[in-house]
């Protein structure tokens, strides 16, 4: 791919293209054009995306299809689904989408190849296998050392091993059994995991491991202390019952003590922060049950077969991977928001945070070159309507741009009540607010002197994501959703999406901090800043003493 992207025609043909869309209002374009909504959605699945509330017309679309296909956006997602080798620097296979693929009607499910050999195989065999661990636990037939059937799941993990089964159990919590609890532990803080394990039965309890490395420092220290408050409850020998794996390194889990049917598998064709579909999802699946984690799947599915055959022009991930770059590049909007208006849904912003983040915050080209435009973008997001009430008076009035993503759900499987009616009034009414702002002539009983701070520019813009239901098949298709836009835009900016580099440097130099902070290394080497911090560590422990 040729790595001068703001160079190629496609680029400049929008450069000029923004020039004039800059001085059009939303307020005077949804005048011009009543039609502009069934222009501007789409359906797929369960899902409507509303992209009319964004700074375009057709010719905008027009403009960043041919950019997609200048930047061969066809022939990359064609890539990935063939198994081709595209995350570079870790010569791998990223084929997250297997995990989800599944037979059409009666067909067979279509082969995915690595390495010349189809995977359906494995994929479809640690199904079977979470299937019936799960439904062991669920029934009570898998059962503590003491023999006392399992009442609490504590999954440890952290980034991609924590925040989608974190995120995607969450949102279905209305599908969980309500005499199985389930927390999440992450933080090395021994705040977290003491807390957790404080409401926990150790005779009860049942902890995943999951991490695909099973090196991460923070996840094999809260296993550690996992692992040591079960076995002073119950002895050592009780490890076997209480614990479960998820990962790539089988080695290290039965180094751990647990044995091979409670540990399930990772690949390395499958990225962290893409893995909640995999075995990574197994808290999900003891908490809500095989069923409702294999509808999920197939809602990721259904996004996965939209993303590969619908044209660009109709092609939800696509229309909102392009709509990101348009104004991260064009109208150097620094940031972009995910503002979910239902409770269940309100961790979705940190899960995508890190699928989009630790996927095209990078500063280097497929090639090797440096960016030439800033890339991927900053992303942050709240709930709403709490966020109303807290960030979003920089969304509304503040000279910087900010697209949002308001994404809501029409019923839950609690129904529709009159709550729901003020919580999506507030959502509409947000996107309306945004676009249309409110004009000083608008504000002829304001003291003149008041006018500029109670105005509003608007023409602010916004998609809106519409479930026609929160249901696990829904849920699935928005996971997916995003994660077929965030790899868009990392083929237009001719990023690798799928390596993480930039976190191993502060990795590393934790590591060699270790002893320091335990009061044995030498410090000289460090620069003042880190030395001065240490030494203040260092002295609170002495004092605490
Ligand atoms: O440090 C980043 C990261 O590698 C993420 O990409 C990953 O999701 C997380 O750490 C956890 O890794 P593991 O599953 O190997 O413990």
């Amino acid at each position: 791919m040729s790595t001068h992207l703001t160079q190629s025609a496609a680029w400049q043909a929008l450069q000029r293209h923004a020039a004039i869309i800059a001085n059009e209002h939303m307020r005077d374009v949804f005048a011009r054009e009543p039609e502009r909504f069934s222009q501007f959605s789409l359906r797929a699945g369960s899902l409507l995306l509303d992209y009319s509330k964004n700074r375009i017309s057709s010719e905008t679309i027009k403009l960043l299809v041919d950019l997609a296909l200048a930047r061969k956006v066809p022939e990359h997602r064609g890539a990935m689904f063939s198994g081709a080798k595209i995350n570079t620097t870790e010569s791998r296979a990223v084929m997250h989408v297997a995990l989800r693929n599944r037979a059409e009607g009666r067909g067979l499910v279509r082969p995915m190849m690595v390495d010349g050999i189809d995977i359906m195989g494995d994929v479809l065999h640690a199904l079977m296998r979470l299937r019936e661990f799960s439904e062991r636990v669920r029934d009570g037939s898998w059962t503590g050392s003491t023999g006392k059937p399992i009442k609490h799941i504590v999954n440890i993990g952290i980034g991609g091993s924590h925040l989608g089964p974190m995120f995607v159990a969450d949102a279905l919590k209305d599908y969980q059994r309500a005499d199985l609890t389930l927390a999440f532990v992450s933080n090395p803080d021994r705040a977290q995991i003491d807390e957790v394990l404080g409401a926990c039965d150790p005779a009860a309890t049942l902890f995943v491991i999951s991490s695909k490395t099973f090196t991460t420092a923070e996840t094999m220290s809260n296993a550690a202390i996992a692992r040591g408050w079960v076995a002073e409850a119950l002895g050592e020998q009780a490890i076997a019952r209480h614990f479960a794996a998820v990962s790539t390194n089988h080695h290290a889990t039965t180094e751990f003590g647990i044995p091979a049917d409670g540990v399930f598998p990772m690949w390395d064709w499958v990225g962290g922060r893409y893995s909640v579909c995999s075995g990574i999802g197994l808290p999900v699946i003891l908490a809500c049950g095989f069923d409702t984690f294999d509808a999920f799947l197939s809602g990721a599915h259904s996004m996965d077969l939209h993303f590969e055959t619908a044209p660009l022009d109709q092609n939800m991930p696509v229309i909102m991977a392009l709509l990101g770059v348009w104004y991260a590049e064009f109208f150097q909007a620094p940031a972009s928001a995910i503002l979910p208006y239902d409770h269940r849904l309100k961790l979705l912003p940190f899960h995508i945070q890190q699928v989009d983040m630790e996927s095209n915050g990078k500063g280097t080209t497929v090639a090797g070159d440096p960016v030439e435009t800033l890339a991927g973008p900053i992303i942050f997001g709240g709930g709403g309507s709490d966020s109303q009430h807290s960030f979003f008076q920089l969304l509304h009035q503040s000279p910087r741009l900010i697209p949002c993503d308001f994404v809501a759900a029409l019923k839950t499987r609690r129904g529709t009540d009159a709550s729901r009616d003020l919580l999506l009034a507030n959502c509409f009414a947000q996107t309306e607010a945004l676009m249309k702002g409110r004009a000083s002539a608008e504000l002829a009983n304001i003291p003149e002197a008041l006018r500029p701070h109670r105005s509003f520019s608007g023409n602010r813009p916004t998609n809106t994501i519409l479930l026609d239901s929160l249901t696990p098949f829904a849920l699935g298709q928005l996971v997916a959703l995003y994660e077929h836009k965030v790899f868009v835009q990392g083929v237009i900016w001719g990023v690798n999406s799928f390596d993480q580099w930039g976190v191993e440097l502060g990795k590393e130099l934790a590591k060699s901090l270790e002893p320091s902070i335990a009061g044995q290394g030498l410090l000289a080497a460090r620069d003042s800043s880190t030395a001065g911090l240490v030494a203040a560590y260092l002295e609170a422990k002495r004092r605490s003493v």
